[in-house]
């Protein structure tokens, strides 16, 4: 039975709409799922929406229409983008949804029989923009960390959920599986504030009514953040399906940006630690993209809606650029004048001139099939390279280093071209070496539409049809497809097409 694989995005908050920085992570863990499919494993792929909480509701009431109705809009616009980026999401969750509260309502009665919530009055600075308590010390001037706008003095008689109880445990966790938070520096961070001591924190809310209500106390809706977190466990059937959940949970990633560290490497482990339930097997917190080296937000009005890029570059040309382009792990500055010259590089030229110039030569010498001669040449070798470093590299969540990998491969197949002339060998007659020449680079191609086809699942599909493959590359199976000379290629029917990725100029 094929192996099961869960990785989660974070749920976007229904205040905002779709941004790049959004459809970042969105399109990392996409890549990720798809290449897990190519090993055989059975993926589970989970995004949604965050709508309880102050900010939806008071969003809502600005528009005049309810929550659930605001929530429905911006739900959708989210939908839309991933469909739009071709993200092959196998759920999409909304924390309104009826199997969500009664999961949460589950988890939050097991952890209260624990004995791990209890009632309280809290006194604390609220931002409400983060839907989270400050203490005096984390402000800065006065102001909320992050937003850099006042927090709400907020007095409450609140359920609290006993985090302070969980340091040791936290500490002993993260010591005995280091590989729980990537990368390196942000487990030092989680580390250090653990060790700074931990404060209980409320997990409901009498001031608001936008939630899932505490089933010993329904006065009191649940505190968002501690809804929202519980949506990786009622995806997979918390609640409902308990077979279901125990074949996905613990959860293999969480991909996550850095300022939502806290609530999934400290909060998170300690409420699952609480109800009976295994904490995440990976957390990776990656950087922020930056517009001008600073953070987007609605207040700059810097952010970039991934359609407007899209109509642009195409699919495959956004994908690739926040793949190739950033560093996954540290922030990285977004700029389109990179953009533009990274896919002239790597797909008009590097990816676009191979396959173009391998299926026109194919065409002209050897009548547009594939021959069955191949030289076995240096390309075998750089193919096994392509595949090697890939797999060593998205086993650590390079995506750049991993896609290096296999342009890497490309420019091979070019400087083979370079080096091999097959114009020269056409013109002197000799078919045999011409066709075991073509026949390496045809294979090379093969290699290279599979092996790409995570973050370039048009243009790798199209060329699979060009190259006159069965199927498409998401039915391939690795290691075996990827290894050089294992298709029944001989005499496929080729075809030249329309340059897969066009030069964008710009003047
Ligand atoms: N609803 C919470 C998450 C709950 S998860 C149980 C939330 N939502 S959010 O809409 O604000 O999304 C935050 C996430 O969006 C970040 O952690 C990151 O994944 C992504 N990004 C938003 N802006 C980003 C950048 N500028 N750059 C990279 N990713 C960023 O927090």
């Amino acid at each position: 039975m094929a192996q099961p694989f869960f990785v989660t995005t974070p749920i976007y908050y229904v205040n905002d709409v779709p941004h790049i920085g959004h459809s970042y992570t969105t399109v990392v863990a996409d890549v990720l799922a798809r290449w897990r499919r190519l090993w055989g494993d059975d993926v589970v792929f989970l995004t949604g929406t965050d709508e309880h909480g102050l900010k939806v509701q008071r969003a809502a009431e600005e528009r005049g229409v309810t929550p659930l109705e605001w929530a429905d809009q911006t739900s959708e616009r989210f939908r839309e983008t991933w469909k739009l980026l071709d993200i092959t999401n196998t759920d999409f969750i909304r924390t309104t949804e009826p199997r969500h509260r009664v999961g949460v309502q589950q988890f939050l009665q097991r952890v209260y029989d624990n004995g791990d919530i209890e009632l309280d009055t809290y006194e604390g600075l609220y931002c409400v923009a983060c839907e989270l308590y400050y203490t005096e010390a984390d402000l800065v001037d006065g102001s909320c960390p992050i937003h850099g706008t006042p927090v709400d003095r907020v007095t409450e008689e609140n359920y609290f959920f006993r985090l302070s109880r969980y340091e040791g445990r936290l500490l002993e966790h993260y010591t005995a599986h280091p590989e729980a938070i990537e990368p390196a520096g942000k487990r030092s961070e989680v580390l250090g504030l653990i060790k700074q001591g931990l404060l209980d924190f409320s997990v409901s809310r009498t001031s608001i009514t936008w939630g899932i209500p505490l089933p010993w106390d329904p006065e009191h809706v649940t505190y968002v953040w501690f809804d929202a977190l519980v949506n990786y466990c009622t995806a997979v059937g918390y609640g409902s399906d308990p077979e279901r959940f125990a074949r996905f949970w613990p959860v293999d990633y969480h991909l996550i940006g850095k300022d939502i560290l806290r609530q999934h490497a400290v909060y998170w482990p300690a409420m699952l630690m609480a109800a009976g339930e295994a904490p995440p097997r990976h957390v990776f917190a990656h950087g922020f993209l930056l517009v001008g080296g600073e953070k987007m937000s609605k207040t700059r009005m810097n952010q970039i809606a991934p359609a407007d890029l899209v109509a642009e570059f195409g699919v495959d040309g956004f994908r690739y650029h926040f793949i190739a382009d950033q560093r996954f792990g540290p922030d990285g500055d977004f700029s389109y004048e990179a953009m533009v010259a990274r896919y002239n590089s790597d797909l008009a030229n590097n990816f676009g001139n191979l396959a173009s110039r391998v299926l026109n030569m194919a065409t002209n010498y050897v009548g547009g099939t594939t021959p069955d001669a191949r030289e076995d040449g240096t390309l075998v070798e750089s193919s096994r390279a392509a595949l090697d470093g890939l797999r060593d590299c998205l086993d650590q969540l390079d995506f750049s280093g991993g896609f290096g990998a296999v342009w890497q491969l490309i420019k091979d197949a070019n400087a083979y071209i370079e080096d091999r002339q097959p114009w020269v060998l056409h013109k002197a007659g000799d078919a045999a070496t011409t066709a075991a020449v073509l026949g390496d680079c045809l294979e090379a191609l093969r290699i290279v539409a599979l092996l790409a086809s995570p973050v370039i699942p048009h243009a790798a599909a199209e060329l699979w049809r060009r190259l006159g493959l069965d199927g498409a590359p998401e039915d391939q199976r690795l290691p075996g497809a990827a290894a050089w000379g294992s298709a029944d290629t001989e005499g496929n029917r080729l075809e030249k097409g329309a340059s897969l990725f066009p030069r964008i100029d710009r003047p």
